[in-house]
């Protein structure tokens, strides 16, 4: 099945004429539970389910308008030639919904793109967003979780704000693959993020989970370490369980760059700086703090804290940014 078969079958009876623009928000999200490995490359459908914590006011902007001629891109108002990489694949899933024309898409992102802080996420799930307001379709979330996913797996739960599971699903067209908010509240708790460097990072999360379920033997474990990891996640969401929360997130994505580090040729993220931070990490672990690390596709670290240790983590990391900031990078 093709990413236009399951369009088709979402937008069948809807409106195919667009208004003058359309506009929407959608916040990045951080995985404690990971998703690393697609069953079906084209529609990214994942191995396993996974949940995240989206970030608030931290995300991508995006508004579409129609325009005669090709597609025009802007990214934080600066134009994106159409041979980069990210305009391609902009255009290549604005393909989907185009009748005629082309879009006018300016995007702002409150995250550095491509550097593993979840920027593809937000941008495809405000892009659907900002596609549904354009053509007034009036898809429910699930829906439009599906639509994002099309774009880029991991923004299938940027539709939600909070804590958002993603159920793998068992059909072949997806339609089961959909994001679900959950019904937590933790004020107390806390995400913020390191950033050590914003590179573009050397080889794509798409290139990375193919060559690693592929060639590295480490990955036939992941979906138990999944499924052990998400039931105590989501144990400890419901009872605030603060250090089991921590122990599990960062057990599971240290296991998943485990898989990716034991695939040929490896794929390793890290730079010396995050080990660097990890080791910063598990000393004020050792004494007595209470923070844990995880990571995404990419060298830089997020940290879960509780909101009494914020003063004492920001003197430790001056470049940390917590979800709880608002403000801009
Ligand atoms: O959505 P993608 O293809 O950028 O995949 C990202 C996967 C991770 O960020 C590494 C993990 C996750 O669940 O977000």
């Amino acid at each position: 099945m093709k990413k236009s078969d399951v369009v088709a079958q979402l937008l069948e009876g809807h409106n195919r004429v667009p208004r003058a623009s359309g506009q929407a928000f959608a916040p990045a999200n951080i995985a404690l539970c990971k998703y690393w490995g697609k069953r079906n490359e084209e529609l990214n459908l994942p191995v396993t389910s996974s949940l995240s914590l989206s970030l608030g006011e931290w995300g991508a902007t995006t508004s579409v308008e129609p325009v005669d001629g090709p597609d025009t891109i802007f990214l934080d108002d600066t134009p994106v030639p159409p041979d980069r990489p990210f305009a391609s694949r902009l255009s290549a899933y604005l393909d989907l919904f185009r009748t005629q024309h082309g879009y006018c898409i300016r995007t702002s992102s409150r995250v550095p793109v491509a550097a593993g802080l979840a920027s593809s996420a937000s941008g495809f799930a405000a892009l659907a967003l900002a596609l549904d307001a354009l053509y007034d379709w009036q898809l429910d979330r699930s829906q439009l979780s599906i639509l994002a996913r099309l774009g880029s797996g991991s923004a299938c739960r940027s539709v939600y704000d909070g804590f958002v599971e993603w159920q793998a699903g068992t059909r072949a067209d997806g339609m089961d693959s959909v994001a679900t908010p959950l019904d937590i509240d933790w004020p107390t708790l806390r995400l913020g993020w390191i950033t050590l460097t914003r590179a573009a990072k050397p080889i794509s999360s798409r290139v990375a989970m193919r060559r690693t379920r592929a060639t590295s033997k480490l990955y036939a474990a992941w979906p138990e370490q999944v499924a052990t990891d998400l039931a105590t996640i989501k144990a400890a969401l419901a009872t605030h369980d603060f250090d089991a929360l921590g122990q599990a997130a960062e057990t599971n994505a240290l296991a998943m760059h485990a898989t990716m580090m034991a695939a040929w040729p490896p794929v390793c993220y890290w730079l010396p700086e995050t080990v660097e931070t990890l080791n910063s990490i598990w000393h004020l672990r050792a004494e007595g703090l209470a923070v844990y690390a995880t990571m995404d596709a990419g060298p830089n670290v997020k940290i879960l804290y509780r909101d009494v240790d914020e003063a004492t983590l920001r003197t430790q990391f001056p470049s940390l940014i917590s979800m709880s900031d608002g403000g801009s990078t």
